[in-house]
């Protein structure tokens, strides 16, 4: 489990009890009266622009995110004019293969919510089953617990949320996980979001078999692998947050050991893009290093070449 700090940092010591009122009184309002004003005064256009621009393809996600972002603008406005309504449900399942961006988007859902009033601190709180389910009876429940009150106020992010869900086990405390989990989702929508990560077929399948779980997920996004071409301009974004560029014929060889990992067993989209420019940067280091007595230039010292990339073992076995 991990946290990721949000803007506020007074510590998570909310009970765990509903509190019947409280979707009347989440997001607060105010004297905006126009779309513009709501997201001026939200600044969640910036949020938005970032996603955009920060992240690559995801087309469809993209959208999507604007559509519920357009919900929430709307609701605020509604709630402005005295038009209340229930808080929205904004549970949401986010289904795809590994390193297509599923954590990463979540957290600038996280800051959107929070933006726009929907969460208290816009953090968000990563977990999987053992961070959820005990190894013992009586274990599940305060561990759970605990969970959701380090999470209340942003997004509890469940990844591989399936796994709390073993129906070849009779017993399995990772029942008890989820009827907490039901229970929070429903009386504290007005504070905690949930997002349920993971393969979509095993998704898919989870949902069948617990359609509570299922009917509370308003919003279901499809995160799609990535093409060649988009790992490209993923790789670039990333060297250059890093400091590196390709050196004269790398970025064409990069894209040629792409061709080839995308087929390989175990490729993982842009985590696969991430650990080979770390392979590199290693392969750049002791490439360096051999030579004592040069002087290194900042040019030197930023380059990746195209030998960094072909020493991959991939090269080697094609
Ligand atoms: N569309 C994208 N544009 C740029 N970087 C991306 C994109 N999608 C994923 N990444 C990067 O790839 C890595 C893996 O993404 P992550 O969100 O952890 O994927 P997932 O949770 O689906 O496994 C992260 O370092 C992330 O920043
Ligand atoms: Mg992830």
């Amino acid at each position: 489990m991990y946290a990721i700090p949000g803007s506020t940092s007074d510590a998570t010591s909310e009970a765990l009890v509903a509190t019947p009122d409280a979707a009347a009184t989440s997001p607060k309002p105010s004297t905006a009266c126009t779309v513009g004003e709501v997201l001026a005064e939200s600044q969640v256009e910036a949020v938005l622009q970032e996603l955009d621009h920060d992240l690559v393809g995801l087309a469809p996600v993209k959208a999507r995110i604007r559509d519920i972002a357009a919900l929430l603008v709307i609701d605020k406005l509604r709630l402005n004019l005295g038009l209340g309504a229930q808080a929205p449900s904004l549970h949401m399942s986010f289904t795809g293969n590994p390193g297509t961006g599923k954590t990463t988007v979540a957290m600038r859902m996280a800051q959107i919510l929070y933006r726009l009033g929907y969460v208290r601190k816009g953090h968000m709180v990563a977990v999987t089953r053992d961070d959820l389910v005990g190894q013992y009876i009586g274990h599940t429940a305060p561990k759970t617990k605990e969970i959701l009150k380090k999470a209340m106020g942003g997004v509890l992010f469940i990844d591989e949320a399936y796994y709390l869900y073993r129906p070849e086990n009779e017993r399995d405390y990772g029942q008890e996980a989820i009827e907490i989990l039901l229970q929070v989702m429903e009386n504290q929508r007005d504070d905690l979001v949930v997002i349920l990560a993971g393969y979509k077929d095993r998704m898919d399948t989870f949902f069948q078999s617990n359609p509570g779980l299922s009917s509370r997920i308003a919003h279901h996004l499809d995160f799609p692998d990535y093409a060649v071409d988009e790992l490209m301009q993923i790789s670039k974004k990333m060297l250059t947050q890093q400091n590196y560029h390709w050196g004269e014929g790398a970025s064409e060889v990069f894209d040629n050991y792409l061709q080839l990992r995308i087929k390989q067993p175990h490729f993982a989209n842009a985590r696969s893009v991430r650990n080979a420019l770390d392979r590199a940067r290693l392969r750049q280091a002791s490439r360096l290093f051999a030579d004592r007595e040069r002087e290194l230039t900042a040019e030197d010292l930023t380059t990746i070449t195209s030998s960094d990339i072909l020493a991959s073992r991939l090269f080697q076995a094609a």
